[in-house]
């Protein structure tokens, strides 16, 4: 039986090295068929998405995933146009979703979230989000679209550049490159640093260094993972408004940069990146949006067939 069927997806910190690499092969072999051979996968199968907040990339790379491997979705990606707007608990809505569905897909507000409706739910669920916490198939397609572009990952410099606090995908790609040998330096505000709790347990595993200057070292990076101040995580709109604009990548600090450096982003921007930078051989992120939904689509075949595809 391939181990990844039937099995919920809620963190990265289950995954290890071999288990990534496993995805990373599936995720090639799925790439490679024609689209009648990627429908028969998931032939017939139902992915239903709730989603408790708002979203493009990962709700509808999960929709167009199911669709390229025959399968189909349904879902709520507006949480006001359900029955959660007349008080139904999480518990419930999960319970209902998973009776019409072979697989959830869940993004909400709060941390633990999907560990919670995986004790609930009868079918798989994939966490799309949860809270601060992790995005665990995001920290996937980081993890691949790094492996895809600069053909390896051991070895690699990588600057991590943001909202280092309430970013959950840095969290979950952080816990993922401890898989890996790679030299990280951690950039942000002093007031938006990876939060302490999380700290102890990232540096069991990874070597990372931390600074507010994004001009040291910049000339050293083979990849820069540029990230969005979460405005909507802030308690106090005066704190967001202290570290808004904090750091903009532009072309002037591309021509610090390593020839051949890419830059990551998970998507949103909203002013981090510059989009003159969009047109430049260093830009990555609208292919990393792509591998997104190969890398989905390579999970839903691992999940939903037992012996693999
Ligand atoms: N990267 C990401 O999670 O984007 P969305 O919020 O649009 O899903």
């Amino acid at each position: 039986m391939n181990e990844f069927y039937q099995k919920d997806i809620i963190s990265i910190k289950d995954f290890d090295k071999e288990k990534l690499e496993k995805i990373f092969v599936s995720t090639d072999k799925i790439i490679k068929l024609n689209p009648a051979e990627r429908r028969e996968i998931c032939k017939g199968k139902t992915l239903a998405y709730l989603f408790y907040e708002p979203s493009t990339r990962t709700r509808l790379s999960f929709d167009s995933a199911i669709a390229s491997v025959g399968g189909n979705s349904l879902g709520i990606s507006d949480i006001t146009s359900s029955s959660a707007q007349k008080g139904e608990s999480l518990a419930d809505t999960v319970r209902i979703m998973s009776i019409y569905s072979d697989v959830l897909v869940l993004r909400h507000t709060l941390d633990g979230s999907s560990r919670f409706a995986a004790e609930i739910s009868e079918k798989p669920v994939i966490n799309a989000g949860s809270g601060t916490e992790e995005h665990p198939t995001q920290a996937i397609q980081d993890l691949y679209t790094i492996k895809k572009e600069k053909k390896k990952i051991d070895g690699l410099k990588i600057g991590i550049v943001g909202d280092l606090k309430y970013g959950r995908t840095v969290y979950s790609l952080l816990h993922g490159l401890g898989n890996y040998d790679v030299d990280v330096r951690l950039i942000s505000p002093e007031s938006l640093r990876v939060r302490s709790d999380s700290i102890y347990e990232i540096k069991k595993k990874l070597d990372f260094t931390e600074s507010t200057n994004i001009d040291e070292h910049i000339d050293e990076f083979d990849v820069l993972y540029v990230t969005r101040i979460q405005k909507e995580r802030f308690p106090d709109e005066e704190e967001y408004l202290k570290v808004k604009g904090s750091y903009v990548v532009g072309l002037d600090l591309l021509k610090q940069m390593k020839d051949d450096s890419i830059i990551l982003h998970p998507l949103p921007r909203i002013d981090e990146i510059s989009t003159d930078v969009d047109n430049t051989k260093h830009a990555k992120y609208f292919e990393q949006a792509e591998y997104g939904k190969h890398v989905r689509a390579a999970l839903l075949g691992l999940i939903l067939n037992e012996h693999g595809f």
